[in-house]
């Protein structure tokens, strides 16, 4: 590891040398990243987050590369960590380092390194924090309070994130605002749908080069990012089950066309297992007790808490690196079971996360709350939906950026619906 030696630690990086590389891919993703690239041109002209200090825990990718960028376009001075031990990108976070960021991050860290990174980031005293799990804001209200009182305000990524942020807000724990940057149109629909569909197959390929074609593919959950997960490998020729608790979900899945079972009886048949619930133990032993020799375990939630790896570690007798993020647990009986990336988020630890063309909404979405947050007065603890504005702005701009027009409203039109008067006809 690599690290400047100010008293301040100003980086941490796995190998300075790879910025050259880090930077090819960074040039590749913001060539995909219209939106984004606008903002970033606006940004560098009115230098809105001039004299801030930004604080992000997001995952270090070519995309969150892009977005820094734009940051530091507007003014701001930046401190970065990763937001999963395993996705950080080495070249990526190189880059960063030598374009003046705080960055500590490296693929591969222990739990503690993780932490450290976080805390390193609140070292720097952020104004605005970005998050992606909730887990910088959970140690700034937990470990490092003294922070608090300098932050005006965040934002929040992913699903799993909002909900922690929600139940702090619930209890009264919150202490700054948070926009669920998550929960905008231009994120969800997008990013946790096509992004995590694509990007889950993507990583589940590059672990194992298997065939898709005719295979039992259970997908647990089927929010945005299952119904994603089982549209595309539909795509690819698999028979899909999905495994719901939501009976809602569970018939949206059915009319979609799926098989709905509980996991209990999906065991049995399923040969690819993907959970995207963001609850915990959702495989686990029982399942496992069932599970077909050869079957494959992925998780695309945020933590690697869905599949209980203390019940598959409990079962096995022995277990084999087969190939990058593909590991091989052999049971009592001799069946194996084989797991990828360590039950993280498989899209991110075995591939590149979600492509460029999602991230650039998400990621105009939080270059635009940030700015909104910065230049607000200081709003009350709680958790904020992303302004109507940001999010049809983020959508107008993505049209442009595709050549796709649209139609608008005849004066007629805007009064037929804002009058009650005229029914049938
Ligand atoms: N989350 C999912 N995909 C991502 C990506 N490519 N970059 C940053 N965060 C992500």
């Amino acid at each position: 590891m690599r690290g400047s030696e100010t008293v301040l630690a100003s980086y941490m990086v796995r190998d300075e040398n790879l910025a050259e590389k880090g930077f090819l891919q960074i040039e590749w993703a913001s060539r995909h990243m219209p939106v984004l690239s606008q903002i970033k041109k606006r940004f560098s002209q009115e230098k809105p987050l001039k004299g801030v200090t930004l604080g992000a825990c997001l995952h270090v990718t070519k995309e969150t590369a892009v977005l820094i960028d734009a940051f530091l376009a507007g003014g701001a001075e930046v401190a970065l960590c990763g937001s999963n031990p395993l996705s950080t990108q080495d070249e990526v976070a190189a880059a960063l380092a030598q374009l003046g960021v705080h960055v500590f991050a490296w693929r591969g860290q222990t739990t503690d390194e993780y932490y450290w990174c976080i805390e390193r980031v609140i070292d720097h005293k952020p104004l605005v924090t970005l998050d992606d799990g909730a887990d910088l804001v959970s140690t700034i209200h937990s470990k490092r309070t003294e922070a608090l009182s300098n932050v005006k305000g965040g934002t929040e990524e992913t699903t799993t994130g909002v909900l922690r942020l929600k139940a702090m807000e619930k209890s009264g724990a919150l202490k700054y605002a948070i926009i669920a940057v998550n929960d905008a149109y231009t994120k969800y629909l997008f990013d946790n749908r096509y992004g995590t569909g694509q990007s889950t197959i993507d990583g589940i390929l590059r672990a194992t080069n298997i065939l898709l074609a005719g295979k039992n593919f259970v997908v647990c959950g089927y929010g945005w990012c299952g119904r994603g997960i089982a549209l595309r490998a539909r795509g690819m020729g698999a028979n899909v089950i999905v495994t719901e608790t939501n009976p809602l979900r569970a018939l949206e899945a059915v009319m979609d066309g799926f098989r709905v079972m509980p996991i209990s009886e999906a065991a049995e048949i399923g040969e690819i297992f993907v959970t995207a619930t963001g609850n915990i133990n959702v495989i686990r032993k029982e399942h496992m007790q069932k599970m077909r020799d050869g079957a494959i375990l992925a998780n695309s939630g945020h933590f690697n808490v869905e599949i209980s790896l203390k019940d598959l570690k409990e079962l096995a007798v022995s277990k084999r690196l087969i190939r990058q993020n593909l590991e091989e647990y052999t049971l009592r009986d001799g069946r194996k079971l084989y797991l990828l990336a360590e039950g993280r988020l498989v899209n991110l630890a075995a591939a590149e996360g979600h492509p460029s063309e999602v991230m650039d909404m998400s990621f105009a979405n939080q270059a635009l709350c940030v700015e909104y947050l910065v230049k607000s007065e200081r709003m009350p603890p709680r958790v904020y939906q992303v302004p109507k504005e940001i999010d049809e702005a983020v959508a107008k701009l993505k049209l442009e950026a595709m050549h796709v027009k649209i139609d608008t409203l005849t004066e007629e039109q805007k009064k037929y619906l804002s009058t009650w008067e005229l029914g049938t006809t």
